[in-house]
């Protein structure tokens, strides 16, 4: 038998010629801190040492280690942590923490070697850079990756106090976080879904016998729906359980169905066209998916088109008309085009994975989601189940920025796995069904027209938005603009666009991306025919009085004031603006049980953390409450027996935490000092220490109340929408279980480019960011959160593209080779500014970052291009070709 070396001890190698080094590290020697993301080299998370060197154990035959030494990330630091380690962790770099361990191994690497050739000199970004560029972070915790690696390489590590802002950061560092495609218990088998190739059929028999025949398989399941239509390529058939995955692949290869094709209609153009083969018929409508975080209002279709859905808009005849004038009239003011955005993948590192079990009727659900107060409720409905029965964890989630708030397939086929096998089963999506079927921001067409007056103000606006949502529906982009730049009339309208492609999902400040990507390139172009400046035109149409402090800092940085006309030459520079906002959200019932047990503090509530740091912002409420260190404080999460918490969607975490939060301390405070032999003294923190330590067990709970009332000029942004937003608020509070509260969480960003006129390639150089957001919870991770968003909306401008085949409905970007996302190269500097006033009426005076900090990024990126080569370019993403086709003159391909 044939062994390895890993993490100083040696371990059998297995006979299979076929076995993966990662599986073999993952499943058999169970060091999950070692993840497999990609399976193909790109994206480092699977990233070990072998004989000293990181290299990807997701490319290497498992026989390949025979006599090698190995180190995971788990040997790293565990006598004493590795100062890149201690960086991670005090600077913040990382969020979710899925891809923390590869950089781990590969950064201690490249700072071991470094200071044993270079002491304690400093590396620069560009090194940095170069040894990690095989890294990938959906977060986007890049800009404090920089930061750590660089300080721990300066030797500013070397001790051994190591603080940091995120609670879990240590777990995170060390490989011992773990994630739902972590969880294994005994006899756990592993579900793998069968799935439709083609994009329109009706599955007429289905023979699952084969497959159960077949040695190791435990259960073969239909997950076809009621009406035995599959609508896309990847549509869910039927799913096996088996010992192993490989096992599974082969049973569901097995499985014999008999199917008639119908016909298919793949896209937004040829969806919208007249005699387009229909998707959903009327009684079928029903089975759409939802990309939006809310319900929708009843929109009539017509064939494959829902729509128009108008109700935020405002006069709109008379904004139609007043257009129509000045498009006959040439009126030079008229800005009018159609801005294109391109479909966008949540792509999750951790996937969507659910692990179920039973044990007599009680069932355990491990899941990677955003709700898991909420999936719990779903799960007992669906399954028939008594609430109590149904229990849900989460420890810790692996990103998910939207695409995990709902009741997904993974979790559907893990529960009824398990229950035909009778043993636990694991259902984790591979990396192309990640890519493919579990939701995407969907792609829009955006015809838009602003008219400014004569005298400099703004008449009117119109928005028409078609979202290629594929098999789901209720869109909202236009709407969103009637938020922000009043106009004499707005015209808002928005229709869904349905077609044989798999659904797509609520993405990170839904419709928020693509209505600013239209509305403030029009806006800066508006100001270019005015011969205004930019920043000036926004605070004059823009009385928000959020954003007016933003405006106010962002027109005095040294970047705009210094801003220069279009250039020529090869490498040309450009600055640009853009406005974003979102809606301050919070979630009725969300509570927080705070308890006093063996003399330490213990928190509890039924959220999650996906990246955000929740667990963080509640202990450093508290901490600062008692004047004690967030590490004194135990914050329990991600179990659905905790108290009810509230949903990661629409950023409405933080708002719907801390006040309760804060709340139970006020009662906390008081059970001590009942209980406390010596009372606290008055107006002093300093005995709670002692008098918490010296406290029997105590508990006390407390649900989010109610908001102050706001200071005068701070409403709820529908009451602009009259009528039409107080009905739109009922839908959300009474349907949806969301309050959306007074004042508007608002961004401005100016962003510094480079373009590469010969070969198309824009390069962000700088970024400024001006969030309004409230009092910070916790600074370090409201930045990182910034920088996240940043980084993802360069994503979104400059590469993010799903590609699908227009034939056959096939997604041709199921790999991370063909769906780009951003590196750490792409990070710019980054500078954040912080407005933390105006959020007084929220207890504890902090609102949602996640969502506003990314929704102006593309089009500042967009305008600051226009800056630099005097050309608007209105799709996204600005592939080199669409750049040097801009510069020249002509169409792109
Ligand atoms: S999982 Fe190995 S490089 Fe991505
Ligand atoms: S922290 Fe890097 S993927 Fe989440």
């Amino acid at each position: 038998m044939s062994t390895m070396t890993i993490n100083g001890q040696s371990r059998p190698l297995p006979d299979d010629a076929d076995a993966l080094l990662v599986d073999v590290i993952r499943d058999q020697l169970a060091l999950t801190g070692t993840k497999l993301v990609c399976g193909s080299g790109v994206c480092g998370a699977c990233t070990v040492l072998f004989d000293g060197a990181p290299v990807a154990s997701c490319l290497l035959p498992a026989n390949a280690a025979r006599g090698k030494s190995l180190t995971t990330v788990e040997a790293i630091g565990s006598a004493r942590l590795n100062p890149v380690q201690k960086g991670f962790m005090a600077l913040d770099a990382l969020q979710c923490g899925f891809c923390t361990p590869g950089f781990i191994v590969a950064a201690t690497a490249f700072h071991d070697r470094w200071r044993a050739e270079k002491g304690t000199a400093t590396p620069s970004r560009d090194e940095i850079a170069a040894a990690l560029s095989g890294h990938l972070c959906r977060c986007g915790a890049y800009e404090n990756i920089f930061r750590a690696v660089a300080e721990a390489c300066a030797g500013r590590f070397d001790g051994d106090n190591v603080g940091a802002p995120r609670l879990e950061a240590r777990d995170k560092v060390t490989g011992a976080a773990r994630y739902t495609v972590d969880i294994r218990h005994d006899g756990q088998l592993e579900g793998v879904i069968l799935r439709a190739q083609v994009p329109h059929a009706r599955i007429t028999s289905l023979d699952l016998a084969p497959a159960r025949a077949m040695a190791g398989v435990a259960a073969a399941i239909s997950l076809i729906g009621d009406d035995n239509i599959v609508r896309f390529v990847g549509a869910p058939i039927a799913a096996v359980a088996a010992r192993d995955r490989r096992t599974a692949r082969a049973a569901i290869a097995a499985i014999k169905f008999n199917s008639e094709n119908l016909p298919a209609v793949i896209g937004l153009d040829t969806a919208r066209r007249p005699d387009a083969p229909v998707v959903f018929d009327r009684r079928n409508r029903k089975f759409a998916g939802n990309v939006s975080e809310g319900g929708g209002a009843p929109v009539a279709w017509k064939g494959n088109v829902r729509g128009p859905s108008a109700a935020f808009s405002q006069k709109g005849k008379r904004a139609r008309a007043w257009l129509a004038e000045a498009r006959a009239s040439g009126d030079r003011l008229l800005v009018e085009d159609t801005f294109r955005v391109g479909t966008q993948a949540h792509a999750c590192l951790e996937p969507h994975a659910a692990v179920a079990k039973f044990e007599g009727d009680q069932l355990t659900v491990h899941v990677s989601t955003q709700a898991v107060h909420d999936l719990t409720e779903k799960i007992a409905k669906r399954f028939r189940l008594a609430p109590d029965k149904v229990r849900v964890i989460a420890d810790h989630v692996g990103g998910g920025f939207g695409s995990k708030g709902s009741f997904g397939m993974e979790t559907i086929a893990a529960i009824e796995l398990a229950r035909a096998a009778k043993a636990p089963v694991k259902v984790a999506f591979d990396r192309e069904e990640e890519l493919s079927v579990t939701g995407y921001r969907p792609a829009a067409e955006l015809k838009m027209a602003l008219l400014p007056t004569a005298q400099g103000g703004l008449k009117a606006l119109s928005l028409t938005a078609y979202a290629d949502t594929g098999v789901a529906t209720n869109s909202t982009i236009a709407g969103l603009a009637r938020l922000i730049y009043p106009a004499e009339a707005k015209e808002l309208v928005d229709f869904d666009v349905i077609s044989n492609l798999p659904p797509g999902a609520p993405f990170r400040g839904p419709g928020g991306p693509p209505m600013a990507f239209a509305l403030e390139q029009a806006v800066d172009e508006a100001a270019l025919r005015l011969e205004v400046d930019p920043i000036a035109l926004r605070k004059r149409w823009d009385p928000d009085p959020y954003r007016q402090r933003l405006y106010s800092w962002a027109e005095n940085l040294e970047l705009w004031r210094n801003r220069t006309k279009p250039q020529s030459g090869r490498y040309r520079r450009g600055v640009g603006v853009a406005t974003g906002y979102w809606l301050y959200l919070w979630q009725p019932g969300s509570s927080v049980e705070l308890a006093i047990k063996a003399g330490r503090i213990v928190a509890s509530t039924a959220v999650q953390d996906i990246g955000t740091g929740t667990r963080s912002v509640i202990a450093g409420t508290i901490a600062r409450a008692f004047d004690l260190e967030p590490g004194e404080i135990e914050v329990q999460i991600g179990d659905s027996r905790l108290p009810e918490g509230p949903g990661s969607g629409g950023s409405r975490v933080t708002a719907s935490i801390v006040p309760p939060t804060l709340a139970a301390i006020e009662q906390l405070k008081v059970r001590i000092a009942q209980s406390a032999a010596q009372p606290a003294q008055s107006g002093s923190n300093a005995p709670w220490r002692d008098l918490i330590a010296a406290s029997p067990d105590l508990v006390v709970l407390a649900e989010r109340g109610k908001d102050n009332k706001p200071a005068p000029g701070i409403t709820s942004p529908f009451k602009q929408v009259g009528l039409m937003g107080t009905i739109f608020g009922w839908v959300l509070r009474y349907f949806n279980n969301i309050v959306v509260g007074a004042g508007m969480p608002s961004s401005v960003q100016v962003m510094e480019v480079e373009v590469d006129t010969l070969l198309g390639h824009v390069r962000v150089v700088s970024a400024h960011t001006g969030l309004a957001i409230g009092k910070l919870a916790v600074p370090a991770l409201a930045r990182s959160q910034a920088a996240g968003a940043i980084i993802q909306g360069i994503g979104y401008a400059l590469y993010e593209a799903r590609e699908t085949d227009p034939q056959t409905g096939h997604v041709l970007s199921g790999s991370m080779e063909d769906y780009r996302i951003p590196g750490i190269a792409d990070m710019p500097l980054l500078h954040v500014h912080f407005d933390e006033t105006g959020f007084d009426h929220v207890p504890g005076g902090s609102v949602g970052i996640g969502e506003v900090a990314t929704v102006p990024t593309s089009p500042a990126i967009a305008n600051a291009v226009r800056n630099a080569i005097g050309v608007r370019m209105t799709e996204i993403p600005l592939r080199p070709d669409r750049v040097v086709a801009a510069v020249k003159g002509r169409a792109a391909a």
